[in-house]
């Protein structure tokens, strides 16, 4: 690890997920407790004046990682040799909302930012788009950067991932630090698959708790794909907290590693295996070695996982076809 600061540009800074995120990045959550961080902050130049106050924030925090703040309504000056890119800044759903009504809104955002990390960005340039439709966004920012490395563009599922590991723990009476190798699959949309076959709970298997066919389909699989929903109902917001957790989660894991005889999931550009088509940016089983992200190969898909599944890249692929004026690469 460098002790050269790595710069870390946050779009949406003054946002909900941003002002969660950014302490927590800044204390070395992300990066790890040895790695200085120069952040940048990106924002639309009316949200200037509150990113303001965020970074006056970040000073109080006296951090001892951090070493410069910038603000900036640029994209060129926020992305100007970034080494990690947290695309978080687009426009929320509202109650009613599906996730994928966002895509006339916000994919425009992140063609234009995709092709500024391509001009302008350092060359290891890591990339996790939050703002929704996460997945097509982040497809969308890929095919509009040519000269980065696709699998350096990721989208965050890591918080369905997250929100599967609590609801089994629940559920088996099981502490979360005793489950492994859950699996989501697909979109980060309701049509998102969290498998549990391959998971260890304790001493037991997930396949043994799947066996309950009624609590798998009616409700762990609906509570976890619908909970974005659930919190907006009950927030009046969407989800902010745990989202920057679910994306300081996979940043870390990315770069420091994955827990040995585990794993987790990230929305990677498909290479074409487990059916999914090549170039969807789909939710994986993974584990990070070496600093890139590889997906757990050879996995037993049952006929109930493989529908599911299938379900999900569809989508996927109807989102992409929807905006292939901005992702024709
Ligand atoms: P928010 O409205 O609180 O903040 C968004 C911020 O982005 C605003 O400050 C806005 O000014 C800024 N912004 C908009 N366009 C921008 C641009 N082109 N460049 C820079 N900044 C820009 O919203 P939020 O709650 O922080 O959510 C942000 C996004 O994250 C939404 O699309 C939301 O649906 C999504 N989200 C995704 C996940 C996930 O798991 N993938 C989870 C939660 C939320
Ligand atoms: C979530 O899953 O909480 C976010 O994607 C926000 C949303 O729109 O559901």
């Amino acid at each position: 690890m460098s002790t050269s600061p790595a710069v870390v540009t946050v779009t949406g800074a003054a946002g909900s997920i941003g002002y969660a995120a950014l302490f927590r990045v800044a204390a070395g959550a992300m990066l790890g407790h040895h790695q200085p961080v120069a952040l940048r902050l990106l924002e639309l130049p009316q949200t200037i004046a509150a990113t303001e106050g965020t970074a006056m924030e970040l000073e109080d925090g006296a951090f001892p990682l951090l070493t410069s703040i910038d603000i900036t309504d640029d994209p060129h000056r926020a992305f100007d040799g970034a080494n990690y890119g947290l695309l978080i800044g687009a426009k929320p759903r509202s109650k009613g909302m599906e996730r994928a009504d966002l895509l006339a809104a916000n994919s425009d955002i992140f063609a234009k930012q995709g092709a500024v990390i391509n001009e302008v960005a350092a060359q290891d340039i890591r990339v996790i788009v939050v703002g929704n439709p996460a997945n097509t966004n982040a497809a969308v920012a890929a095919a509009n950067a040519p000269d980065v490395p696709a699998e350096r563009f990721t989208a965050l599922t890591r918080l369905d991932h997250n929100r599967a590991l609590a609801q089994l723990a629940r559920h088996t009476g099981t502490p979360v630090a005793e489950i492994t190798r859950i699996s989501v699959w697909g979109n980060h949309s309701a049509s998102q698959y969290p498998d549990i076959f391959h998971a260890r709970v304790g001493n037991r298997s997930g396949a043994e708790f799947a066996e309950d066919r009624d609590w798998l389909v009616n409700d762990f699989i609906p509570t976890v794909a619908k909970r974005g929903t659930a919190i907006i109902e009950a927030r009046g917001a969407s989800s902010a907290a745990s989202a920057a957790n679910g994306a300081i989660d996979h940043v870390h894991d990315w770069v420091l590693g994955s827990p040995a005889d585990d794993w987790t999931s990230a929305a990677l550009p498909s290479p074409g295996i487990y059916g999914v088509p090549e170039g969807l940016v789909c939710s994986f089983p993974v584990r990070a070695v070496g600093g890139r992200w590889q997906i757990v190969e050879g996995l037993d898909i049952n006929e109930f996982s493989r529908q599911r599944i299938d379900a999900s890249v569809a989508e996927l692929q109807a989102e992409l076809d929807a905006v292939s004026a901005l992702s024709d690469r």
